[in-house]
């Protein structure tokens, strides 16, 4: 038989999915791996859902998105993200944020175009960008974690198409302060490069940080494409639900390409986002303080356990590094496990810069975190 494509036989399998392989009919593991919120999905996004079914909205849906759904993201953006935009122009719906990394990445590059990010970072960057061509540039983060600007800066080429952010960030927790965005809008404006903002965790900040969308900042709004989702706020991983905001001839192109591949975003869970974005945003509040306890819980037992470890401003993930160990993130994931029952991801697959590293996601019960936290405590003094 003929070779099958590179592009994905070079794409590793996931690594999560592997470590839960290791975890199988094992009932003692706690998980501190997963990628998405432990609340329950509030009621209206899924009433809104059935009731769509029950109206028999089992039809391809258009294209962009429901009309009265980009109407309520219309006014989403302009209250919360300060992105004046309108709804016919310059939303599509998609199939997640997942969805909304390939429809950017299509619609932007051509092939060996380069893209920069700071490194970690979410690992669905990395391995789409090979899907299509694009030759991703990591520059490796500063010692807090923050994006190193000045190594940004440098590593730009005549090739290089656009800047890519995550803030909050997956996996580092990092988040962009105000000062650091307009940096970077400088240097997209001066080099005159697109700016990729994923935003899925805006709503996960703590310490009182507020979310910038850098599409908001002077001369941004027709070189930024933002990636949303209803996955993180309304623990909606499964509704598969996301949207890009960009310049009417990026959501253009966007529109051919969805077409093509997909033909739409699923129609009637679109009338349960329509729900959710009614509701009153209260809803949050009791939520981001278990979160909150559970990252300070989180950051002090892994300070005191020994790691280095930073203080992550949002989303539910903490990565410290295992240097003081003299492991790898690997070895120490494998280990833990094994000995533990503890499911812990390991840093390097969010790059090449973050092979002493581990992420924890703390999106678990706040009692198996801190069970977690005992089990790792108990496995370092053993080493
Ligand atoms: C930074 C980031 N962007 C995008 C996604 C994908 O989100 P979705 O589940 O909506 O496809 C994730 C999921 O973990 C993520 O962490």
């Amino acid at each position: 038989m003929k070779e099958l494509s590179q592009k994905v036989i070079k794409a590793p399998k996931s690594k999560i999915r592997e470590l839960f392989d290791l975890a199988a009919g094992r009932s003692d593991i706690i998980s501190l791996g997963i990628g998405q919120p432990d609340f329950k999905t509030p009621q209206p996004a899924i009433q809104g859902t059935i009731d769509a079914l029950n109206r028999n909205i089992t039809t391809y849906a258009p294209t962009r998105g429901v009309p009265e759904l980009l109407q309520l993201l219309e006014k989403k953006l302009s209250r919360d993200n300060a992105l004046n935009v309108g709804w016919e122009d310059n939303i599509i719906m998609c199939n997640g944020g997942s969805n909304a990394i390939t429809l950017a990445y299509a619609s932007l590059f051509n092939p060996g175009d380069e893209l920069i990010l700071a490194s970690p970072n979410f690992v669905s960057y990395f391995y789409c960008g090979s899907f299509y061509g694009i030759k991703v540039v990591e520059v490796e983060r500063r010692s807090d974690l923050g994006p190193d600007l000045e190594k940004i800066e440098k590593a730009i080429t005549h090739r290089t198409k656009a800047l890519l952010i995550n803030s909050p960030n997956n996996p580092t927790g990092y988040v962009l302060k105000r000062n650091e965005l307009e940096e970077i809008a400088t240097i997209a404006i001066e080099y005159d490069l697109y700016l990729i903002s994923d935003e899925v965790y805006e709503n996960y900040l703590y310490d009182g940080l507020k979310h910038v969308s850098p599409g908001s900042l002077n001369g941004m709004l027709e070189r930024t494409i933002t990636i949303n989702a209803m996955s993180k706020l309304y623990s909606a991983t499964g509704f598969r639900l996301g949207y890009v905001v960009a310049s009417k001839s990026i959501i253009d192109l966007m529109e051919k390409y969805l077409q093509y591949t997909v033909a739409g975003t699923n129609h009637a869970a679109q009338y349960g986002f329509i729900e959710a974005l009614k509701m009153d945003r209260s809803f949050f509040i009791k939520i981001l303080e278990s979160y909150n306890e559970r990252r300070e819980l989180c950051y002090s037992r892994l300070k005191s356990i020994g790691f280095e470890v930073h203080k992550p401003g949002g989303a539910f993930y903490i990565m410290p590094s295992v240097k003081p160990f003299n492991m790898t993130g690997s070895q120490f994931s494998m280990e833990i496990i094994k000995e533990k029952g503890v499911a812990i991801v390991p840093g390097n697959i969010f790059g090449s810069f973050s092979d002493d590293k581990l992420r924890i996601s703390y999106a678990t019960e706040i009692d198996k975190v801190k069970e977690a936290m005992d089990r790792i405590e108990s496995f370092v003094k053993n080493l």
